[in-house]
């Protein structure tokens, strides 16, 4: 039987990466919606090529634009509303929309009682406990695509009692600032941070990368994934979870058990493998992503974090501990960061600046309902925004 897949983001990294593992089984998979947020090129040329049912546009500027462009038999549509609806009726969603924007895909995905490959980690960080409630709707089903849930996801069905898990590593690569002082990071610039050493990914998450904070959501995230009820329920928190460096990217993550016995998950870094797995769970896909050439010599090392040089990793710990909206107000609070520092307002540093300050503020929200998260995304972007307009950076001064 064929599966329908919606692509959330197909214009994305993750976007992108979905439609080459569609390629390798195109009896099994059939693309059913494509969407994405304003490159209406990029999406008009993937529908001409996978024949979707629909394709959705979050902006509404280049809608007729888009429909001229494609024949009469694929629908186009813009809006949240839009891509609730393809979400909703697709058998698998992969969301790779990048942020809290992807948090609509999530819901509708989850509340329709399907599959969702979820690598939006911002709407499970921003929303748990709204998250938390569509993921118990009847046949609602959450599989990470995030190489390190992924990993601990298949760690964990090794088990026949996960909460025989006693400890969560978490692999980090170190992005490309690893070894480098706090004093070393304040002149980085944005091309330093864009250059990532193991994954090629887009410029939000490799910011994250550079910065230690994508690891830091990742935790909050393994927390939300595996410490809340579900067939793989452990009862591990933030204590309980290891952040080790581990540059070459072949260990996506480990389990340890209360016997001491630590298992992982390896493979050369391809996020086309993880996207396969959340694909075909509980299968596996027909063909190899990043398998490991183990008649080769190969050298793994591992260390800890530098927590003084990558303070977003705390930070990150810190309000998955507050727990309520302040995950939710730290993700926002990092992506208008993110966002001055990619158009150079502000410095690599100032970004933790920012979060901490925003996070200071946190108004002990308690996020239950989704008109509390929105609130909480809104009310952390106008702090960060304060923030931003005190930071001292002048404009223009990296290259
Ligand atoms: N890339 C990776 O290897 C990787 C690995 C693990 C997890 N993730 C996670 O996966 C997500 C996507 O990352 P990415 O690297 O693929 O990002 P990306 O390359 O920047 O792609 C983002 C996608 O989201 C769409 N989009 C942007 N704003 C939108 C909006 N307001 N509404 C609807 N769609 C919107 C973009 O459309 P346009 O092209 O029209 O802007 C694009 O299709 C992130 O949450 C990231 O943390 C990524």
């Amino acid at each position: 039987m064929t599966t329908t897949v919606a692509v959330a983001g197909s214009t994305g990294s993750i976007g992108t990466q979905t439609l080459e593992v569609i390629d390798t089984d195109p009896e099994r998979y059939r693309v059913s919606a494509l969407t994405a947020g304003s490159s209406w090129e990029a999406v008009a040329e993937q529908a001409l090529h996978y024949r979707p049912d629909v394709v959705v546009l979050a902006d509404k500027t280049n809608h007729a634009a888009l429909r001229q462009a494609l024949p009469a038999q694929i629908a186009v549509a813009v809006g949240s509303d839009a891509l609730e609806s393809v979400v909703a009726d697709a058998d698998v969603t992969v969301n790779g929309i990048v942020g809290f924007a992807g948090l609509p895909a999530t819901l509708a995905c989850l509340e329709a009682g399907k599959r969702l490959g979820l690598a939006n980690k911002e709407s499970l960080i921003a929303a748990g406990p709204v998250v938390q409630k569509a993921r118990r709707t009847p046949g609602a089903e959450l599989i990470p695509v995030d190489s390190e849930h992924a990993a601990i996801h298949q760690c964990l069905r090794g088990t026949s009692d996960p909460r025989r898990i006693t400890r969560l590593q978490i692999t980090a690569s170190g992005g490309p600032f690893r070894g480098r002082t706090a004093d070393e990071l304040a002149s980085v610039t944005v091309k330093e941070a864009l250059a990532h050493p193991t994954w090629a990914m887009g410029p939000k998450i490799t910011i994250d990368s550079s910065t230690l904070m994508n690891k830091g959501l990742e935790v909050i995230e393994a927390i939300e994934l595996f410490g809340a009820p579900s067939d793989l329920e452990t009862e591990l928190g933030f204590d309980d979870i290891d952040v080790v460096v581990h540059p070459q990217s072949i260990v996506h993550s480990m389990a340890t058990f209360s016997d001491g016995s630590t298992i992982a998950q390896l493979s050369n870094p391809n996020m086309r493998g993880p996207i396969g797995y959340a694909l075909a769970y509980p299968d596996r896909l027909g063909a190899p992503f990043g398998e490991v050439d183990w008649a080769q010599p190969m050298t793994l090392t591992f260390e800890p974090p530098d927590r003084t040089a990558f303070p977003c990793l705390d930070l990150a710990f810190a309000a998955g501990r507050i727990g309520g909206t302040a995950p939710a107000w730290l993700s926002a609070a990092n992506e208008v960061a993110v966002e001055a520092f990619l158009d150079e307002r502000i410095s690599w540093s100032e970004i933790a600046v920012v979060v901490e300050q925003v996070l200071t503020l946190h108004d002990g929200g308690m996020g239950e309902t989704l008109e509390s998260v929105l609130e909480g995304d809104r009310l952390a972007r106008v702090r960060a925004h304060e923030a931003l307009s005190r930071s001292s950076h002048p404009q223009g001064t990296q290259s």
